[in-house]
């Protein structure tokens, strides 16, 4: 695992902004992982500007999401797939249809899992994914467990997820309980990962990194992937 710290949350976007750019250069239909919340939300405003200075071009990649809240749809502006369209896939000229997110309004939520698992396969599996990181270490919504999951699968959230990510809500009560979420299988498949974290995940992050491997700690299998880069921000 390759740590990078860089001085703030400026330089963490450039850079994971650049891994990703690279990516799409060096294989124009490249399937890339993506992920929500406030950490990348600076790496996808610095992929749309270098899109808009006909730096980059998004016309053959194709998008797997990490996860999705359950009983949302991608109208209701606290879906996943709403903060994509928003911060990424609007922006740039990528194929929509070429975008994945789970379906929050799955009436069979198993077959919604297996159908998202088998996407992942059928496009080849993921080039590059990328991730944030929970402050209990978890990663899309794998929470801390006694097993890593091995599939995509509906997670309960745990209730200090529930408190953290319900500043994105009206009222606490709105926050979803449970989310359509990668395995750490899904996620330990793919060929390489990045995981951008700003610096109130400093301490979960050096855990993860240098800690002992447990499920307890999500992230912390990283450690035993072959191409993971981290960047986390100083300040
Ligand atoms: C959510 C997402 C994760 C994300 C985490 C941290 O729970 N499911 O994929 O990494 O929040 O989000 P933030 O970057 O907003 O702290």
């Amino acid at each position: 695992m390759r740590v990078i710290k860089v001085e703030d949350y400026n330089k963490l976007s450039e850079l994971a902004a650049e891994i990703i750019a690279g990516q799409v250069s060096v294989k124009a239909d490249s399937v890339l992982g993506l992920a929500t919340g406030s950490s990348p939300i600076g790496t996808y405003k610095v992929l749309v500007e270098k899109y808009n200075k006909g730096l980059l071009d998004f016309s053959k990649i194709k998008t797997v999401n990490l996860d999705e809240y359950v009983g949302l749809d991608g109208e209701s502006d606290q879906s996943y797939r709403y903060f994509m369209d928003e911060n990424l896939f609007n922006q740039v000229n990528i194929n929509k249809a070429n975008t994945n997110v789970p379906n929050g309004k799955a009436q069979d939520t198993l077959a919604e899992c297996e159908r998202y698992e088998n996407l992942i396969k059928e496009l080849g599996g993921v080039d590059l994914q990328l991730l944030g990181i929970g402050y209990n270490g978890h990663i899309g919504f794998n929470e801390p467990d006694g097993i890593y999951p091995n599939i995509v699968h509906i997670a309960d959230l745990t209730e200090s997820t529930i408190t953290a990510n319900s500043r994105l809500f009206e009222k606490v009560e709105d926050v979803p309980t449970q989310a359509f979420t990668m395995g750490i299988g899904t996620i330990m498949r793919a060929k390489k990962i990045l995981l951008v974290a700003a610096a109130d995940k400093a301490d979960v992050v050096e855990q993860a990194a240098t800690g002992p491997v447990t499920p307890q700690l999500p992230a912390s299998i990283l450690q035993l992937h072959s191409d993971v880069t981290v960047i986390v921000a100083g300040k």
